[in-house]
């Protein structure tokens, strides 16, 4: 019996951009920027407020810095954030509606400094989550973080994707597989793609591997896990942009830009305050 081997997104490794000294400097000043935003907005969410207004707050704290928001019309969207709440599984659209108690969000900004793009997003609790949610938010930090943790030169872009998967699944989740981290630098989103699985069978039985690319110092990408307490297949609302969870289950993510270096990963969007994970 043949079985289909579907390696997505095979890329010759001259693709992706090797950065020296000074572009590791840029992405610090980048990514520290985008995590502090993301500290601002910790005293702001709680029961009662829209995603509108912490919109806002993320808009005109960009501006303030002289920094310039990456995803205000990129490719149509208008808003400084990705808002998205419980089994939205990322690119919420802000809007007028207030936030409940016991709700769970991810916060999603970019900004860009200087040209360079620092990416990143936290999940935060509007008052007091149900102890699953909690457990779904803790995973999906932690699947993250081992994703982060696997990352040296002459490790495979499918060590992440291992490293998250085996993390989400031991907790009985699902690793979202529509969505990958990417790239980036001067650019937005670039290669590789960063998949959070290392594989999987498809509803056809069809394998689906993570290519098995190379890591080498001076790459950029983020890491950005969506893990779902359901099944993992999404759908996309009307808007064009919001991603669900098809089953409705709750969904978190979080994400990191970082930089290979001689012997690990250097995180770009570490909170300078120590306040990468809720609670806060
Ligand atoms: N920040 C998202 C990412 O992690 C991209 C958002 S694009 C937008 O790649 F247009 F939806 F804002
Ligand atoms: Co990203
Ligand atoms: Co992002």
């Amino acid at each position: 019996m043949s079985e289909t081997v579907l390696q997505d997104s095979v890329l010759p490794h001259s693709a992706i951009a090797i950065h020296g000294p000074e572009d590791f400097e840029g992405m610090r000043k980048a990514g520290r920027l985008a995590a502090e935003c993301l500290d601002m907005l910790t005293g702001h969410v709680a029961p009662g407020v829209t995603t509108q207004h912490l919109d806002t707050l993320t808009r005109e704290f960009v501006f303030d810095h002289g920094a310039v928001s990456a995803t205000i019309g990129y490719r149509g969207y208008r808003h400084a954030s990705c808002i998205s709440l419980n089994h939205v599984i990322c690119h919420g659209i802000p809007g007028p509606k207030p936030l409940k108690k016991g709700d769970i969000l991810n916060i999603d900004v970019t900004v860009i400094v200087d040209g360079w793009h620092g990416d990143t997003s936290r999940m935060y609790y509007a008052g007091e989550p149900k102890v699953k949610a909690r457990r779904l938010v803790e995973t999906t930090y932690d699947a993250m973080m081992a994703g982060v943790a696997a990352v040296r030169p002459g490790a495979s872009l499918r060590d992440i994707g291992r490293a998250i998967q085996t993390l989400a699944e031991g907790e009985g989740f699902s690793v979202v597989r529509d969505f990958c981290g990417h790239g980036l630098g001067r650019v937005f989103h670039s290669q590789p793609n960063v998949v959070h699985y290392a594989e999987y069978y498809d509803r056809f039985g069809a394998l689906h591997q993570a290519p098995d690319i190379e890591l080498k110092e001076g790459m950029f990408f983020t890491i950005e896990p969506m893990i779902n307490e359901g099944k993992p297949d999404v759908k996309i609302l009307k808007d064009g942009w919001t991603a669900v969870s098809r089953d409705r289950s709750l969904s978190a993510q979080f994400e990191h830009s970082i930089g290979v270096t001689a012997d690990g990963a250097e995180i770009f969007t570490k909170s300078p305050k120590g306040l990468d994970r809720p609670p806060y």
